[in-house]
């Protein structure tokens, strides 16, 4: 499997969100990057804070997923309650893993924190188990990092 080019990625998100101030545009479109650009994934996308410690389904590429998910459960809403980039190489053995898609067998989830509240996740599901490295972790978080300075305050959340 080829290793992602994570720099190329980074730019490639900067140049197709610039000039745009729309959030759900930019992070629809970059779903879509994103999805394209790794290899063996079945699922990419975001979750975003609407509610007070509750996530909703935000744009995504995939298969139909589950509609909210609270802070705490599963590996998203245990990005959002420990505000740290989730790395689970096997989904089964996750205590509360929700299987929104059954062909779901690793995952990343990174937290999207924005004046120190957690905003959203970005949440990316493989067939595959461990498929995600400690470099794709890495490159995704710095990912994520960008995702947080586009326009937020347009979203409704706590
Ligand atoms: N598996 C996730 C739920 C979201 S879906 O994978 C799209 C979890 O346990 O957080």
């Amino acid at each position: 499997m080829g290793r992602t080019d994570y720099s190329l990625l980074l730019a490639q998100a900067q140049a197709i969100t610039a000039g745009e101030e729309d959030l759900i545009a930019n992070l629809s479109n970059l779903s879509a990057l994103v999805y394209e650009a790794l290899e063996d994934v079945n699922w990419v996308g975001f979750y975003l804070t609407r509610e007070p410690n509750k996530l909703v389904l935000g744009p995504f590429q995939g298969k139909v997923a589950c509609l909210r998910i609270d802070f705490g459960k599963g590996v998203c809403g245990a990005a959002a309650s420990t505000q740290t980039t989730q790395r689970v190489e096997d989904v089964h053995e996750f205590p509360g893993h929700i299987a929104c898609d059954s062909a779901s067998n690793s995952e990343v989830v990174v937290p999207l924190i924005v004046d120190g509240k957690v905003v959203g996740v970005f949440d990316l599901d493989s067939p595959s188990v461990g498929r995600f490295s400690e470099d794709d972790a890495a490159g995704l978080s710095k990912l994520g990092r960008f995702i947080e300075t586009l326009n937020w305050s347009s979203l409704t959340h706590v």
